[in-house]
């Protein structure tokens, strides 16, 4: 009965550790790229329930607005969890508050914690966070330096305005960093069974699944694309200055599936994410 506690409490602390060394990392991209850094407003789009990362960049940059389509952050109003009822239903909202109430506490002391060896700072939480949808941005034009988003695109239903709105606050000379999670790769599904393909593969659900026989359905919403959909959306207004790329599932991919997923390439089943950075394209290039 523990071990399942004890597991969900360890990728708890993990995912701390995780949004504290994403933060350095996009310190270090930030303070190469824009001369002013530290006094610098940065975007996160799809900050999540517990908007960690904009608490950690928060006490490391003059200003961080955080937002989301849903409400998050570290104290939950009713009004949050009624909200949470509307769009996620009883049972979802149900399961939230029990993961507020009983880990919450413990993963944003860690986040504090690992925040406070890595950059010698307490966490502020000064983040300024708003209930906002990406593709209509309640910003003023070019009004942000830097823009920050990991595993949310690939939930966003209108990327080309997501695009266009990151392209209108964005102000000249600035960046935006998205960490992309793409639907063609092992774990795109989002099914919790193939979260980790290398490391705890499904004893249940077939590889690709999501692609082949969608026999085990998920409720989250993915938007299904792939790593050419979002290149097109995003050339047109952007110069892609770096896109790296991280990979899984090798061990997993054979002939058979191969031939029966005949419109995607080997690369295509084995890309997990990309992480692109995103310069606007001067007006007329
Ligand atoms: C998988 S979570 C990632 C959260 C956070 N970035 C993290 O890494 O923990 C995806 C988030 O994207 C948000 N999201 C989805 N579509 C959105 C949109 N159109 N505008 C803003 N946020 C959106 C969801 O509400 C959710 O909180």
């Amino acid at each position: 009965m523990w071990a399942p506690i004890r597991r969900h409490l360890d990728s708890r602390r993990a995912m701390a550790d995780h949004y504290v060394n994403e933060a350095a990392r996009f310190v270090e991209r930030a303070r190469a790229r824009l001369p002013n850094f530290p006094a610098v407003r940065i975007l996160e789009i799809g900050c999540g329930q517990t908007c960690a990362w904009a608490l950690v960049m928060s006490t490391l940059v003059d200003v961080v607005i955080a937002i989301d389509s849903e409400p998050g952050g570290p104290r939950r109003s009713l009004r949050h969890w009624r909200r949470s009822l509307a769009i996620h239903g009883g049972l979802a909202t149900a399961k939230r508050m029990l993961r507020h109430a009983t880990s919450d506490r413990g993963f944003y002391r860690r986040l504090a914690l690992s925040a406070q060896e890595r950059f010698g700072t307490r966490l502020s939480g000064r983040a300024d966070v708003r209930e906002m949808d990406a593709s209509a941005l309640a910003l003023a034009d070019h009004s942000i330096d830097t823009i920050y988003s990991e595993a949310v695109f690939e939930h966003i239903a209108d990327v080309a305005g997501a695009a266009r709105e990151m392209a209108r606050v964005l102000r000249p000379g600035g960046f935006a960093e998205l960490v992309i999670h793409l639907y063609p790769s092992l774990s795109g599904g989002h099914h919790p069974d193939w979260q980790a393909p290398d490391t705890a593969p499904s004893r249940r659900v077939p590889p690709w699944d999501h692609l082949l026989d969608r026999r085990f359905p998920v409720a989250d919403f993915c938007n299904g694309w792939r790593e050419s959909d979002y290149l097109a959306a995003f050339t047109p207004l952007f110069v892609v200055a770096a896109n790296d790329a991280l990979f899984e599932g090798e061990g997993r991919l054979d002939e058979d599936i191969l031939r029966r997923l005949p419109g995607y390439s080997r690369q295509d089943l084995l890309k997990r994410a990309i992480r692109l950075i995103l310069t606007p394209r001067p007006a007329g290039v």
